[in-house]
């Protein structure tokens, strides 16, 4: 049997015209369109529909989508439930995986994966976090107007308040940035499940968990603390010298595939400039410089550069967002690439189903229990 590397770097698995990334060049495409432009000039809704339906939406298809898809942010009372009864403490991320099921449940999501339940789950998800978050601050749930955008409603829902033009196309664009990036671990996990002949609900309570660990989208807050403990940028040298000299990581640094600076960092490097307190922008700046030397001096064999996660804990923290949203935020826009690839895999289905070399003991005589 072939043996391949573990954690299947190198491997490919699937064929897929939803998003393609060359980490040589530092480009990122989704359908066909660059990044950059999309970051520019698309709407997230427009990048939801280029995703689900191969190409932009014309006006008429775009109102008519974004119409249907505001209608899922009144979410069933027993989902609203559901988060009542989680407790405050609970991470956003765990009420999400269990909401998310739940709203899979009373919507009763029989049948194949299809637009209509990418665009449930995804209208939804905003109206869940921004529900639990009022719940737990002891607030009433703000209910969702259907006429702002998909971005300004989670904000409004969040404050109460129609956030600024700004504010909003600010988190827009991260969602946009980050709506879909190859087989990645969680698409990867949704594409098994989907494979399976599973339900869409279920692909995506999957890809949730497998987002959750701090080796995929459980650790943009992290990228905070540290700016935090840095403090000013006359301390930023001392103190990352000392994170490599323990051996340790600098958070939001490296790729596992882009060798150049992620595109979708640069995008969002301007987006914090405008965005972020000024003496914070200039921390994150003057990080970021002393960071990349240190880590061409001490690496230079390594090509290690600026991730996506850098400068979106700035653009969160910048919209106002708490630091324990950011992961759930990240899955409000990954869950329109999920359910994109949910929907990909079944047009050309096959159980995913790979082998594992048994390495364990052979030939044990069994012992009866009162023996043992
Ligand atoms: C994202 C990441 C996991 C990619 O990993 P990867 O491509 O598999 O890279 P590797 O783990 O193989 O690391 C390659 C080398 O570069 C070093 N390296 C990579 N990123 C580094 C970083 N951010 N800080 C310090 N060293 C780093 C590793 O120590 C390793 O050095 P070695 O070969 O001398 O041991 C890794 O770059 C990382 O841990 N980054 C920091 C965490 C981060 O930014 N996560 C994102 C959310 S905050």
């Amino acid at each position: 049997m072939a043996q391949i590397a573990k954690g299947l770097e190198g491997v490919v698995v699937a064929d897929t015209a939803l998003s393609h990334i060359d980490g040589e060049r530092g480009r990122l495409i989704y359908c066909g369109y660059d990044i950059g432009d999309l970051a520019a000039h698309a709407t997230f809704e427009e990048v939801a529909y280029l995703l689900w339906h191969g190409h932009l939406p014309n006006r008429a298809e775009l109102a008519e989508f974004t119409g249907e898809m505001a209608r899922y942010r009144t979410l069933p009372p027993a989902v609203v439930e559901v988060i009542r009864v989680l407790p405050d403490s609970a991470e956003p991320l765990e009420v999400l995986r269990t909401a998310v099921s739940a709203f899979a449940a009373a919507l009763d999501f029989k049948g194949h994966p299809s637009v209509t339940h990418a665009m449930a789950l995804t209208g939804s998800m905003p109206s869940i976090m921004a529900t639990f978050d009022r719940l737990r601050r002891g607030l009433p749930p703000v209910p969702p107007r259907a006429d702002l955008s998909h971005a300004s409603n989670y904000l409004y829902m969040l404050t109460g308040e129609v956030p600024s033009e700004q504010r909003a196309r600010a988190l827009e664009t991260y969602l946009v940035l980050t709506a879909d990036h190859g087989l990645n671990a969680s698409t990867f996990t949704a594409r098994v499940i989907a494979s399976t002949l599973s339900d869409m609900g279920s692909a995506i309570v999957g890809a949730i968990g497998a987002l959750k660990g701090p080796l995929h989208g459980g650790a943009p807050a992290l990228v905070l603390d540290m700016l935090r403990a840095i403090g000013k940028p006359e301390n930023a040298e001392a103190w990352l010298k000392a994170v490599l000299d323990r051996g340790e990581r600098i958070m939001g640094f490296g790729h596992r595939v882009y060798r150049t600076e992620d595109p979708r960092a640069r995008v969002l490097r301007a987006l914090a400039e405008r965005t972020s307190e000024i003496e914070f922008f200039k921390l994150a700046l003057h990080v970021e410089d002393v960071a990349l030397r240190l880590l061409h001096e001490r690496k230079p064999e390594r090509r290690i550069y600026t991730n996506v996660e850098f400068y979106s804990a700035a653009v969160l923290h910048g919209v106002g967002l708490p630091d324990d949203l950011f992961t759930p935020t990240f899955a409000i826009s990954r869950v329109a690439g999920w359910t994109a690839h949910v929907i990909e895999q079944l047009k050309d289905n096959r159980l995913i189903r790979p082998d594992a070399e048994y390495v364990g003991p052979m030939n044990l005589t069994f012992v009866p229990l009162d023996q043992r």
